[in-house]
This record gives structure tokens, C-alpha cells and sequence, in this order.
């Protein structure tokens, strides 16, 4: 019997099962302070992506919230996409401020540089995009948006490790750009995430963020310590950090596996509306649009074929209430779905997945 073909799927090889028998007897599992594997993984992660600084967290969701918490967002409003992880939003909401739900471009599912001037209030503090399956976003549109206006640039970057925008990693274009190792991301880690720093001031925010993401601790000396704010426990464990020093190695040679498959996917998939493709995303995953979404996806299933739905939007769920405000948004809300696109596929895996899709849209199911 064929082998189920999976959404996600970590590649790992015999490096990571010797490092990470090493750092298991090593004993040395974890440290607030950040050092060892950790360390040599921001220092690895800043010389990939070229950016200030980077300060390694546990995952995308607290390295969102330590960005944002960098800013005074108390009673402000932030612009953002509602077709994302609710992480994302709840950054906002966890730094007191309120979340402003844009609508996207329907051709690359990211923020609609439109939509978001005329969303600019004398209340908004900052914009916050997505790279939606890591596909950058018109970045230069909204960097000009937000000079114009005065406004930081915070990036969800959490599919976006590797991908670049006009000959620059995704990492070196906001202020603070948070990523996310989660294992099903393009670079996985059991657990993990880090915002990557291009400040001026780079030094003094990640002393600032070194101090948030352990309880507030400094001036460790030994021993002894000082804590004069509130802090919340959000380092990355020396496993992670094992993992994701190997996996960082292979990023590059891993993303371009995954965009020759989208290569494929975009040529050969007889479908009116997917992702495009796009020399310079990491293809954390790959969405395609249909119209009977429930029935496609339990084809798909009995095929063997594993899909996902990114995302229910987040501005319909039962926190956030506001059904039938984003049309564009909302119906593909409907209608996405997710296809495989990790690198263990085979030439064979993916001509199954498009022969299955170009069948099931032929039949007119
Ligand atoms: C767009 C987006 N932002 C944030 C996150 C949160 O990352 P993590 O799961 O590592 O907390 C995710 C994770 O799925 C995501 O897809």
C-alpha cells in the first residue's frame, strides 16, 4: 500500500541524532542565561540573514509577544491580516492593544498595501504583516507606508525562514521580525522562535528582550541577580537550539527542494486561484483554492494525501466576533487548502498529489 503522503514533515539525518545524543549526555539541557547551543544559534541565525541581532525565544508566539512588548501599544491599534495563526493577533491583544484586521491581496494572501493606508488612524502604532506561506509581502509598499506615517514595522516571519525580498533575507527589513521553529516549520525545532533585531539601538533591545524572555533576570553575576521589570519564561532549550544549528545549515539547500516542487505545483495544477510562484519563498507550504473544500479535502484524505486549512480567519472566531467584515478574506477562509510541499516528497509523491487534484477539479466534485 502507498505510504500516506504528509502535510509537514521534519527532515532530519544522522547529524541531528548524533548532536542531539551529544547535548543529551551532556547534561546541560537548559539556561535562562542563553548559552551554548542557543547562542551559537542567534549568533548562526544573524550571520544568515544578515540582520543587527537575533534573541532565540521558545516559539513564534513569544517571540511576537517580546517584539510587540518592545513598543507601548496600550489603547493603540495595530494593523494586521486576520488570514494568519492567532498568535499573531494575540501579540496585540497581550500588549494592550487592538487588533485592526485588514484585507488581503487574493493573489498573494498578504496584506494589501491599499487596504492598509486606508485603515491609518491618528491611533495606529504599528503594522504587523504576515508572510503568508512565505511568500514575502510587498514589503517596499509598506515600508514607504510606514515611513509616511511614522510607524514601526514589526514582521510575522513565522514561514518565512529564508525567504527574501529584493536581494535581503526575510529578517533585515522591520524593526523586529519574529520567526517560529515549531516542527512543522521549514526550519524545525521541537519547539522555538526569535525575533531578529535591525536598530540602532540593537545592543540595548536585546539586553531588554535577553532580560523579558528569563523572568526579568539581570545582572547576573554568579550567583547573585538583580529583576526591576516582569519577565516571562521564554528561552530556548539546548535541544532545540542542537536542531536548529544543523537544520539552519541546510535552510537554504531544503527551501529550494521546496520551490521546485511549487515550481511544479504552478505549472501543472489546473486550478484557477493558487499561490504563485516565486523565486525567493520558502514554500513553508503551498495553498490552492476550491470550491467544495469539505469534500476535496476528504478525497485528498482517502487518496492518502494529507491537507491542511490555513487559516479559519481570526477575525471570525469567537474572541475577536467580527463575522462579515473582510470579504476577500472570508471566502478564502472557505476555500483554502494546503498541499504538501516539504522536501521528503518524491518525484513521484508530488506527481500523485497534482494528478489527484487536476482529477478531482475535472470531475467537477
Ligand atoms: C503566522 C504564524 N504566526 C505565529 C505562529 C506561532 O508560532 P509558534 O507555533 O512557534 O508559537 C505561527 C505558528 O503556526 C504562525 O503560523
Amino acid at each position: 500500500m502507498k505510504k500516506k503522503i504528509k502535510l509537514f514533515d521534519p527532515i532530519i539525518g544522522n547529524e541531528e541524532e548524533t548532536a542531539i545524543l551529544k547535548t543529551l549526555h551532556s547534561n546541560f539541557w537548559a539556561s535562562g542565561q542563553g548559552i551554548g547551543q542557543v547562542l551559537k544559534f542567534e549568533k548562526n541565525f544573524t550571520r544568515f540573514v544578515n540582520s543587527n541581532d537575533s534573541v532565540a525565544v521558545n516559539s513564534g508566539s513569544s517571540a511576537l509577544n517580546l517584539a510587540l512588548s518592545l513598543l507601548d501599544l496600550k489603547g493603540k491599534e495595530v494593523i494586521l491580516p486576520s488570514l494568519t495563526f492567532v498568535s499573531t493577533a494575540h501579540a496585540i491583544i497581550q500588549n494592550g492593544g487592538k487588533p485592526v484586521f485588514v484585507e488581503v491581496d487574493t493573489r498573494t494572501n498578504n496584506l494589501d498595501p491599499i487596504e492598509i493606508e486606508s485603515h491609518i488612524t491618528t491611533n495606529t502604532a504599528l503594522i504587523l504583516p504576515v508572510h503568508f506561506g512565505g511568500l514575502p509581502c510587498d514589503l517596499n509598499s509598506i515600508l514607504k507606508i510606514c515611513k509616511k506615517n511614522n510607524l514601526p514595522l514589526i514582521e510575522d516571519a513565522a514561514h518565512a525562514a529564508g525567504s527574501e525580498y529584493k536581494g535581503k533575507k526575510i529578517g533585515t527589513h522591520g524593526q523586529f521580525v519574529c520567526f517560529s521553529f515549531h516542527p512543522v516549520k521549514n526550519l524545525a525545532m521541537p519547539t522555538g522562535g526569535l525575533i531578529s533585531i535591525n536598530h540602532k539601538n540593537h545592543k540595548n533591545f536585546k539586553k531588554i528582550l535577553k532580560a523579558r524572555r528569563w523572568c526579568g533576570i539581570i545582572d547576573r553575576d554568579d550567583t547573585n541577580y538583580d529583576v526591576k521589570d516582569v519577565g516571562w519564561n521564554y528561552y530556548m532549550n539546548e535541544f532545540s537550539a542542537t536542531i536548529g544549528n544543523i537544520q539552519l545549515k541546510k535552510l537554504n539547500k531544503l527551501n529550494k527542494i521546496r520551490k521546485k516542487t511549487a515550481k511544479i505545483y504552478s505549472q501543472e495544477i489546473e486550478l484557477e486561484s493558487m499561490m504563485p510562484f516565486d523565486d525567493h519563498c520558502s514554500y513553508h507550504f503551498f495553498w490552492i483554492r476550491v470550491k467544495s473544500r469539505q469534500k476535496f479535502r476528504k478525497l485528498m484524505n482517502g487518496f492518502g494525501i494529507e491537507t491542511g486549512t490555513h487559516y479559519k480567519p481570526v477575525h471570525s472566531m469567537t474572541l475577536f466576533n467580527q463575522k462579515n467584515q473582510l470579504p476577500n478574506t472570508e471566502l478564502i477562509g472557505k476555500e483554502i487548502v494546503t498541499i504538501p510541499t516539504h522536501p521528503g516528497l518524491s518525484q513521484d509523491d508530488i506527481d500523485f498529489v497534482i494528478k489527484k487534484i487536476n482529477f478531482i477539479n475535472s470531475s467537477n466534485i
